[in-house]
């Protein structure tokens, strides 16, 4: 089976609050979603790149990403599950069996190693797998008041990260059953967890943050320096 990737990239950033979404925001040398876009083509393994953009997108043609043959532009849609189904129906010549890879455009600080070792486990499981890394925090749930209802044991509990590695078939069909019956899909592993499946977790460094407020990206610069050593 052949290995494709996805990157949803249609957000509108409002949490960010800047005028510019934050996925154009410059990282170091280069925007936060190239720093995403060439760590995956990194992997000369994956066969192509569906990156799903806002309609009106008009920054990613000026990005010297977008000319490479590998890279495919994609409209998204307005839920990042919508986004991720148009691009997987552009990876035309994709196989049910083969493997896909999804991976958000505001997370430019994952590692080459954490993306190959989520590709050698995913793909010896029968579902396949996720990066994800333990809670450190102690964590609660809250009553309707906003008191805490519960301390949940955070044993057990992990943060879900990106890249996410599926069967092209079965994310597909996951994500066609969900959006048939309303379910709640914030990530791809949730949508194959709604049909009865189990990933497999597969612990990556906490390094991976997805870029959500300013502050982040002072932080993903400090990671990205230590990269390079
Ligand atoms: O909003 P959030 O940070 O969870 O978005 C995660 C990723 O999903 C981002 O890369 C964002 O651009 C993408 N997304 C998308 N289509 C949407 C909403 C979000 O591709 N409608």
């Amino acid at each position: 089976p052949r290995l494709w990737a996805v990157i949803p990239a249609a957000g509108s950033g409002a949490r960010f609050g800047a005028a510019l979404p934050k996925q154009y925001l410059k990282l170091a040398d280069k925007t936060v979603i190239e720093h995403s876009i060439s760590k995956l083509l990194m992997h000369s393994d994956i066969a192509a790149i569906a990156v799903a953009l806002h309609p009106d997108d008009h920054f990613f043609s000026s990005l010297s990403c977008a000319n490479d043959s590998r890279v495919l532009r994609v409209d998204g849609g307005s839920e990042r599950a919508h986004s991720v189904a148009n691009a997987l129906a552009a990876l035309e010549k994709a196989a049910d069996s083969d493997w896909v890879l999804v991976h958000d455009a505001a997370r430019p600080c994952v590692s080459n190693r954490d993306i190959k070792r989520l590709i050698e486990l995913g793909c010896a499981h029968s579902v396949g797998a996720i990066l994800a890394s333990p809670v450190v925090d102690t964590v609660k749930r809250s009553t309707a008041l906003g008191e805490i209802a519960e301390t949940v044991d955070r044993k057990d509990i992990w943060r879900a990260l990106t890249p996410q590695l599926f069967r092209y078939g079965d994310l597909r069909d996951a994500l066609r059953f969900c959006h048939d019956q309303q379910l709640l899909v914030t990530d791809e592993a949730s949508a194959l967890e709604h049909c009865g499946r189990q990933p497999l977790l597969v612990e990556g460094s906490p390094r991976n943050i997805k870029i959500t407020y300013p502050d982040d990206l002072a932080i993903a610069e400090v990671f990205l320096r230590g990269e390079e050593q």
